[in-house]
């Protein structure tokens, strides 16, 4: 990275000292990460949030959805800056409050929300996180997805999932042993969400339909063509990937999980990684003695997560240092204390 920007942001973070935390997702770039005071996956990020009640500043090197989250979670004197607005989640955005009200509305009708408990992906919106924690519902990420679904069906016998189908199926069918029939899939985009009265009534999984389109460029063929290209290489994806995919590969797991396995992988062996390119660059890297390659021949870096890059973290950074505060993400109230009731039960989890 460029070197006069690397002082500047050294030198502005040295002057704030104290007064400044910041987080880092792992799929930010280099040039970023390297400035994170913490790193992790959405999981640790929203437990670490709160872990500096003193800064008065956090600057969120992630995406809008984990700003908002880490706003909900920390102290009303602190602020969540997210060095470029633009930095959004297109997964996030395809649950939008209005249609999964529309939903439920429908569920209503149908007598059946009794027995529905609402579970949303951190990546969502604070105010679907909102809705699902005024309707006794939970958080999860990729790290607790199990868990979240385990206490859920505690609740009540039905899962309402938003906003990644993947997640949802993933986890219910490959962790949880459901069939794959006792999923449907709900379109927004469809009357009804084109399914029929009996269709909801006889499902355990009401799935949203949203997805990540970047972990979505992996394939069944990706798996096949590295396992002929590298004999005895393992596949290790995260489960944001389709359910062909996780379900040919050896291991999934969050962006924590896939750093924690390959620490742990023995010198010499081989894997093919299914997220995020600056993550597994990064960990090609780290460990030269392990052969680690991206899953697919294509390159496939999240284009929001790379928006934050080294001038905007020096410009937000030199900004707070004169005095002004940039890019505020600010969720308001009566949002915020639903959604917080949704992201406590998430880490009140056994
Ligand atoms: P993790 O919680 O595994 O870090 O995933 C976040 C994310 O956005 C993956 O696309
Ligand atoms: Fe959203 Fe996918 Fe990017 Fe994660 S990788 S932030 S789910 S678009």
């Amino acid at each position: 990275s460029d070197p006069d920007l690397v002082a500047r942001a050294t030198a502005a973070k040295a002057a704030l000292g104290d007064r400044v935390f910041v987080l880092g997702h792992h799929y930010q770039r280099d040039e970023v990460i390297q400035f994170a005071d913490v790193t992790g996956d959405s999981f640790k990020l929203a437990q670490q949030a709160a872990a500096r009640p003193d800064a008065e500043f956090i600057v969120f090197c992630g995406v809008h959805f984990m700003a908002e989250s880490a706003d909900i979670l920390t102290g009303k004197d602190q602020q969540v800056i997210l060095p470029d607005l633009a930095a959004g989640c297109s997964m996030a955005d395809m649950a939008v409050l209005g249609q999964v009200e529309a939903a439920w509305e429908r569920f209503e009708d149908l007598g059946i929300t009794g027995e529905i408990v609402p579970v949303t992906y951190m990546n969502s919106s604070a105010d679907i996180k909102g809705f699902v924690g005024r309707n006794k519902g939970v958080v999860c990420t990729s790290s607790n997805a199990q868990r979240a679904l385990t206490w859920s069906f505690e609740q009540g016998s039905k899962v309402f999932f938003l906003p990644d189908q993947h997640l949802g199926r993933n986890t219910a069918v490959l962790e949880m042993g459901f069939d794959l029939d006792d999923c449907v899939l709900y379109d927004p985009h469809k009357p009804g969400g084109g399914l029929t009265d009996d269709q909801l009534r006889n499902a355990r999984m009401i799935l949203w339909r949203g997805h990540c389109s970047v972990h979505g460029r992996f394939t069944l063929d990706s798996v096949r063509e590295v396992r002929e290209r590298v004999p005895g290489v393992n596949v290790l994806v995260h489960p944001e990937c389709r359910h062909e995919v996780v379900r040919a590969a050896d291991q999934v797991g969050s962006t924590e999980y896939i750093i924690k396995a390959l620490d742990a992988a023995p010198a010499g062996s081989a894997w093919a990684v299914g997220t995020e390119l600056n993550l597994v660059r990064r960990l090609a890297l780290a460990h030269p003695d392990k052969q680690i390659m991206f899953l697919d021949r294509t390159v496939c870096y999240c284009s929001t997560m790379n928006r934050i890059d080294l001038p905007h973290l020096v410009w937000a950074l030199e900004e707070l240092v004169a005095g002004r505060v940039p890019n505020v993400i600010t969720v308001d109230e009566d949002t915020a204390a639903n959604a917080r009731v949704a992201l406590d039960q998430m880490l009140a989890l056994p």
